[in-house]
């Protein structure tokens, strides 16, 4: 059965967010991956615990949340500007380089977001990378004001769209995101970025394990979730012939 819609994770999957870096080295030079890896570990443990706790607030909160616990464990102080200078590069993240052409080459298919962003951050950065054009929706699990991988969350994608998750290849990076996704019933491709020779091997080249490395080690590999992904690509240029090969 081909699919009817491929619908991808924002943060991470077309859009680089270790892209940061480059803003919170230049603010605090020496800090930049730190800050980097801390911030993005704290803002999705942020998304989960507010979930368990039924204490939804927007992404945007949470980010620039995260990254305040970020500064204040790190002994940094910031500004006003310095901060907002910061959080902005999350409207205006780096798509990854094949990001574009992929959603290029799967236009004949509905295409969208599904995102633990807020809608005014996610508009910003669909506009910036100009993929507003190839997307057909951008959906934020602010519609259900719980975050992924909760059911509800996954379920806009046919409330949105129309189609059941069987039609539907979801696509992310995120291996808390794939397993969240196969759980409820979505066909998954996952972005396998980093092999798990490559991990073990930047674990091991030296005795000081680098915030990005580790960071890695936390957030690239498959969970242990008892879920698997149908599809393990390397790249998002692989997807298009996933795709075409589910057409009748
Ligand atoms: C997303 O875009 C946070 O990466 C996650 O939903």
């Amino acid at each position: 059965m081909p699919f009817k819609a491929v619908v991808f994770d924002a943060y991470g999957t077309l859009y680089d967010i270790q892209s940061v870096a480059a803003v919170t080295e230049q603010a605090f030079p020496g800090h930049g991956d730190i800050i980097t890896q801390i911030w993005r570990i704290k803002q999705l443990e942020y998304t989960w615990l507010r979930s368990l706790m039924q204490r939804y607030v927007d992404f945007a909160v949470v980010t620039r949340d995260a990254l305040s616990y970020t500064l204040r464990i790190l002994g940094l102080q910031a500004d006003a500007a310095t901060r907002d200078r910061i959080i902005a590069k999350y409207l205006d993240l780096d798509p990854y380089p094949d990001a574009r052409a992929a959603l290029a080459a799967m236009k004949d298919h509905r295409l969208a977001i599904l995102s633990n962003g807020s809608p005014a951050m996610l508009d910003s950065l669909v506009k910036a990378s100009g993929f507003d054009a190839p997307l057909d929706a951008v959906i934020s699990v602010d519609a259900r004001k719980i975050f992924k991988p909760s059911p509800q969350a996954y379920a806009l994608i046919e409330e949105t769209l129309g189609f059941t998750p069987d039609e539907v290849l979801f696509v992310s990076s995120n291996p808390w995101d794939v397993c969240g996704a196969k759980a409820f019933g979505l066909n998954v491709a996952w972005i396998e970025r980093v092999t798990p020779d490559a991990m073990a091997a930047a674990c091991n080249k030296t005795d000081l394990v680098a915030p990005l490395t580790l960071f890695k080690a936390l957030r690239s590999q498959m969970d242990e979730l008892g879920f698997a992904p149908d599809y393990r690509i390397a790249a998002l240029s692989e997807l298009p012939e996933i795709v075409a090969k589910h057409e009748p």
